[in-house]
């Protein structure tokens, strides 16, 4: 897998040093394995075959151990990630009052499937199943900012917002 860390392995050798220096602020111990691959998916973006792999050397740990740690937290990603994240809720009340409708808009507006990230790396796509706000129905998130009672012609409205 081709992917931003390998690159800058390859082409920044001081980006390679900064996984060192991260694990190490952390004494390289097992136990802050989450907090250190936090600070690396805050820094990179989410975490690749590649980060994976050093990180679990400079732990001493297997590279299966490390992401089967990463893999069962969902706040972690493994492929490159949008600047920004789409949340399409499509829990019971936002799905009856149309987030289906909301998710297809957004899809076919960006041209991205659940799951996935623009080819312009500028937006992720997710769908969730509640955000705990079944009041403001149908409920999209972006980034931090959280927008109810959504309508197909608001989303796109507010998706060119964020560039
Ligand atoms: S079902 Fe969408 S916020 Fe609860």
């Amino acid at each position: 897998m081709l992917n931003y860390v390998t690159d800058c392995f390859s082409k920044e050798p001081r980006l390679s040093d900064e996984l060192a220096q991260i694990v190490a602020e952390y004494g390289g111990e097992k136990g802050a394995l989450i907090p250190i691959l936090q600070k690396v998916q805050e820094r990179y973006g989410y975490l690749s075959e590649e980060a994976v792999s050093r990180i679990a050397k400079l732990c001493r740990m297997s590279q299966s151990e490390v992401f089967g740690v990463a893999s069962f937290y969902a706040q972690f990603y493994f492929t490159r990630r949008g600047r920004h994240s789409i949340k399409v809720c499509l829990g019971t009340a936002c799905h009856v009052r149309g987030g289906e409708r909301i998710l297809d808009e957004v899809k076919r507006e960006l041209g991205v499937e659940s799951g996935g990230t623009t080819d312009d790396n500028r937006f992720s796509l997710e769908r969730v199943a509640c955000f705990g706000s079944c009041a403001l129905a149908p409920v999209v998130v972006i980034d931090k900012d959280v927008y109810g009672r959504m309508t197909v012609s608001r989303a796109k409205e507010i998706l060119a917002q964020y560039e």
